[in-house]
């Protein structure tokens, strides 16, 4: 497979990180865990420590096979050079920060940024000396220009925002952030296979392989991919010095994910889209916000940008009902699982008025919304499940 870069999406995601030389009996890897590795001689050990950025057996920590196959698929498919797996998506995060931000730097952050990331910042990562500034996910060129110090070291992104599902504009602001020599990190786990970050001036993409790489609702994982030797070096030595390690077996049941990835995404997507536009037509919601909709703020940007959709999205309800009202309907819900990790193969629901926090533009905060993953279920059977449940929100709102 020479020539990589020209095989589509699927067959990539089929015939990555699995060297069939290596392990000729089965088609996949095999599952390797370890934390001694033994060398012939010292000086064998001695050349293994001389390369810390280069996949070769030293350490338990340093990874090992499995880790490394999966590393290897997770970069091909963003596009990237290299990729540093993690125990779990917030890891990834806080990597990626510690690597790009450190004591007395400041970074930019879109208001949407997923909510732990935003804890990690006004807590631990303002101990740790972090300086920072959240932005309008839509902010304009001079509006952000304006935001950067001189001691602004990145902008992070993320895209469609967490819970509102703002698009942003990443070729922007990969401009802005080559202009003028910083990093652009981007969260990208809602856009994985769909988004390609590093073709649009991402210097290091974030995933929460937790989600659809995953797919069933078993893993925790994160990755970090890199485009340069430089930033990979960054991760890397954040990496290790902060101890972070992935179980192989979680590596192993992501790369087994990460075969089916494609045929999952492409059902979530439509079943998203048709259950999203079922509800747009409901007179109980006033705005569903999928960026797949073409009148969901931000769909011009997903049309340009992105090649598909997953099945996360979010909806509003009009004024005319109470959280206590929306609290009834999700509780009613007889297929939706509520719970907050998306990207399996269950339908899931959480009610997000309350959990969103925005300092820079409040006008997302108090709007009466629930969160819908769209998992792999007969799409008419959750349409008629939700039929029902927005029943129970007429006859909740009824009561009162
Ligand atoms: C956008 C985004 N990034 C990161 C994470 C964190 O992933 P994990 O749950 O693996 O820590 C999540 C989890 O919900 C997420 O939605």
């Amino acid at each position: 497979m020479s020539d990589k870069k020209k095989l589509g999406r699927a067959t990539r995601l089929v015939h990555m990180g699995r060297n069939h030389a290596d392990h000729p009996a089965f088609v996949n890897p095999p599952l390797e865990r370890g934390s001694t590795v033994l060398f012939p001689t010292v000086a064998m050990r001695n050349a293994t420590r001389e390369r810390p950025f280069d996949q070769v057996l030293s350490y338990g920590l340093k990874g090992g096979p499995t880790h490394f196959h999966l590393e290897d698929a997770i970069a091909e498919i963003e596009g990237g050079t290299r990729c540093q797996i993690v125990s779990t998506g917030l890891a990834a995060v806080t990597t990626a920060l510690f690597a790009y931000v450190k004591n007395g730097r400041h970074g930019l952050f879109p208001d949407t940024v997923y909510g732990p990331t935003r804890n990690f910042l006004t807590g631990m990562g303002t101990d740790c000396g972090m300086e920072f500034t959240f932005y309008p996910p839509d902010i304009d060129e001079a509006g952000l220009r304006a935001l950067m110090r001189d001691n602004t070291t990145m902008i992070y992104c993320e895209s469609p925002g967490s819970h509102t599902m703002e698009m942003q504009d990443v070729p922007m602001l990969s401009r802005i952030a080559k202009d003028v020599g910083v990093k652009l990190v981007m969260d990208n786990t809602w856009g994985f296979s769909l988004f390609a970050p590093f073709e649009h001036g991402v210097d290091c993409s974030i995933q929460a392989a937790t989600k659809y790489i995953g797919g069933h609702s078993d893993v925790m994982l994160g990755a970090i991919t890199t485009n340069s030797d430089s930033d990979y070096e960054r991760v890397r030595t954040v990496s290790t010095s902060l101890g972070h390690f992935a179980s192989p077996d979680d590596c192993w049941l992501a790369l087994r994910g990460l075969r089916t990835l494609n045929v999952r995404l492409r059902a979530h997507m439509q079943a998203g889209l048709r259950v999203a536009g079922w509800l747009r037509e409901q007179p109980e919601v006033a705005q569903v916000l999928h960026p797949g909709l073409p009148d969901t703020p931000g769909h011009e940007i997903w049309k340009r940008d992105f090649t598909g959709a997953c099945g996360l999205f979010s909806v509003e309800l009009t004024p005319d009902y109470s959280y206590d009202d929306m609290v009834a309907m999700i509780d009613g819900l007889q297929l939706f699982g509520i719970g907050a990790s998306w990207g399996g193969y269950e339908s899931l629901v959480l009610p997000v008025t309350g959990a969103i926090t925005r300092t820079a533009d409040q006008k997302s905060a108090e709007r009466l919304m629930f969160r819908l993953h769209i998992g792999l279920e007969d799409t008419d059977d959750l349409i008629a499940d939700l039929k029902n449940g927005l029943k129970l929100l007429q006859q909740h709102a009824a009561k009162r």
